[in-house]
């Protein structure tokens, strides 16, 4: 697990964007009050998912509308078809750690 920041750094029903590792990861605070961790990019082109908007636990790619299950990543509307990867998250002491092994075995 990595350090990513403060998990009050990132305000409910947010994104963040960071870079783990090499990696860019979006991490939200979703409305639910969970956060999640998912691939940065958006499956159907070269987007920051973590620019769009998130709504209940879902974040929106604000190009062409698709949105991503923050829990399965997986896409719940077109044009995306792919999931994108999703990664563990830990809240420790108030800080917030990714895993870089995608939880729903997806790896872009
Ligand atoms: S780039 Fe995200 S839906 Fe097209």
């Amino acid at each position: 697990m990595i350090r990513v920041c403060a998990a009050a750094e990132v305000a409910k029903g947010t994104a963040v964007s960071a870079e783990v590792d090499g990696t860019p990861v979006a991490v939200v605070h979703a409305d639910d009050d969970a956060f999640y961790a998912v691939r940065d990019e958006c499956s159907h082109a070269s987007i920051a998912l973590s620019e769009g908007e998130v709504e209940g636990c879902m974040i929106e790619c604000w190009l062409h509308g698709s949105r991503f299950d923050l829990r399965t990543g997986a896409p719940t509307g077109l044009p995306a078809t792919e999931p994108v990867p999703t990664y563990p998250v830990e809240i420790r002491d108030g800080d917030l750690y990714v895993d870089l092994n995608p939880s729903n075995g997806v790896t872009a």
